[in-house]
């Protein structure tokens, strides 16, 4: 199967308010009518959002977020970043027809396990030991499956101090439990640029962001305009695509 990753819209509830010159909500229509307009092309099951759908938390950010996604006719799954409230994402998503469970979204010999790795406000992100004893409960109950898990924050530096500072600080925790059970695959988003890495059977793969991308190695706010997001084969071998648009 076949899902594509995508994260960091930024959405805010003043819609023309730009974000570092960037106006959000045009880049993210730009992104959904390119996914409508090459669904055959892209060959797309499902979609996953890996967080910070919203930079300012509020509920008209979150309405127009699953409006716009349910344009897309296909499952998808969202999750929480950093910046959102997740309050207001769970009120809005009783808007939203196409979303769905990650569990409902995972197919075939896959399964799809998400953990939370938000703290509260704070942009680092820290996976507490209840968390990860869950995660681990649930890779144990899919033990006879290849498991994917996707989170906000990146486990691994990417090489950007602007993002690595306020990476998943426990990474290295997280990453010790997937070698445990020989977890395929760690999804994420978070940093605003492309990163993909490979440790022992596991692929770390960050999704570039939908509102803008950071220079690479920067240390100040500097930004690329353009969209980005991953393309993952979920099949015996894994395949990753990266798209900018
Ligand atoms: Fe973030």
């Amino acid at each position: 199967m076949r899902i594509l990753q995508m994260s960091d819209i930024y959405l805010a509830a003043d819609k023309s308010e730009n974000l570092f010159d960037v106006n959000v909500y045009q880049v993210f229509n730009n992104v959904i009518d390119y996914i409508c307009k090459n669904q055959k092309q892209l060959n797309i099951d499902a979609l996953v959002v890996t967080g910070n759908i919203s930079r300012d938390g509020s509920s008209e950010a979150y309405q127009y977020f699953y409006s716009a996604m349910d344009r897309l006719a296909l499952p998808y799954f969202a999750l929480a970043g950093n910046q959102d409230n997740k309050i207001r994402m769970r009120e809005q998503a009783l808007t939203a027809k196409n979303l769905h469970s990650l569990d409902k979204i995972a197919a075939g010999k896959w399964a799809f396990l998400e953990i939370n790795s938000l703290v509260r406000n704070e942009d680092f992100g820290f996976i507490d030991n209840s968390e990860l004893a869950e995660l681990e409960d649930k890779i144990r109950k899919n033990s006879d499956k290849d498991i994917a898990i996707f989170l906000h924050h990146h486990p691994l530096p990417v090489g950007t101090p602007i993002v690595d500072i306020c990476n998943l600080i426990n990474g290295d925790t997280l990453l010790k439990l997937c070698d445990d059970y020989a977890v395929r695959y760690i999804g994420c988003g978070h940093a605003h640029t492309v990163s993909i890495a490979k440790r022992n059977n596991i692929s770390i793969a960050v999704s570039p962001a939908i509102c803008f991308q950071w220079q690479n190695g920067t240390h100040r706010a500097a930004n690329i305009k353009s969209s980005g997001f991953n393309i993952i084969s979920f099949s015996e071998n894994l395949h990753i695509e990266t798209y900018f648009i």
